[in-house]
């Protein structure tokens, strides 16, 4: 038996995440892979009590370190409660922001150190890293107009809430890890239409899967 990958997509917000997930699950599935969706922070009990802290109270004041281990914290959790126990039963996990989300928000964002980040990470991670992660990478300008909607609802969470300057030092944080990483991150061009972006992904999707079942 195959051991399960383990596939993540990042992007600022407005970059058509969920849509895109569905479409790599679909894109698995109809290829007879089990495969699970989840969500960072998120995906346990504990995890999604995280997130209603990290994400929704907009009341709480919170330290930008205080974050960070919040957001290892549900982490943890879902690695050592899903994530882990999937892929060693052969599922493919794929998930809405990972590892790389905590580099660009806390690390790029809020000016955490890389240092302390990455040190925190080989002690939670163990060395473990997505197979495939997909950047949709769009301008800030863009995001914003998408996400217009929530903004004008005034149902905007902790980070929706950042001023323009946060969410490019995020885009920056993001670009600058995959250009480090160019083999395992992938950046697709997400202002394009959603036809185009998804062909994107099927092509890298393609070469994932070919290269892990061509021998079989
Ligand atoms: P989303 O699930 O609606 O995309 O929102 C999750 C938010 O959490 C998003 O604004 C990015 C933020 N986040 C971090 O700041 N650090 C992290 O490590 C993760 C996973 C998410």
């Amino acid at each position: 038996m195959h051991r399960g990958r383990l596939i993540t997509i990042e992007g600022i917000d407005g970059s058509g995440k969920t849509t895109h997930i569905d479409h790599i699950c679909a894109y698995l599935k109809q290829r007879d892979i089990p495969v699970i969706s989840t969500r960072e922070p998120g995906g346990t009990g504990l995890g999604e009590a995280l997130r209603d802290i990290l994400i929704r109270r907009v009341d709480l004041t919170m330290d930008a370190e205080t974050e960070l281990l919040l957001m290892f914290s549900a982490r943890m959790e879902h690695l050592k409660k899903r994530i882990c126990p999937a892929i060693e039963n052969g599922t493919w996990v794929v998930i809405d922001r990972f590892i790389d989300a905590t580099y660009a928000y806390q690390g790029g964002g809020r000016g955490v150190s890389m240092d302390r980040i990455r040190f925190i990470e080989n002690w939670v991670m163990n060395g473990l890293l997505p197979d495939l992660t997909i950047l949709l990478d769009l301008p800030v300008e863009l995001s914003l107009a998408r996400t217009k909607t929530r903004e004008q609802s005034k149902d905007q969470d902790r980070f929706e809430l950042q001023n323009h300057q946060f969410k490019n030092k995020v885009r920056e944080a993001y670009i600058d890890r995959a250009k480090k990483n160019p083999e395992r991150i992938r950046i697709v061009d997400a202002s394009a239409e959603m036809q185009v972006v998804k062909l994107a992904i099927s092509e890298i999707l393609d070469g994932l899967v070919g290269e892990i079942y061509k021998n079989v």
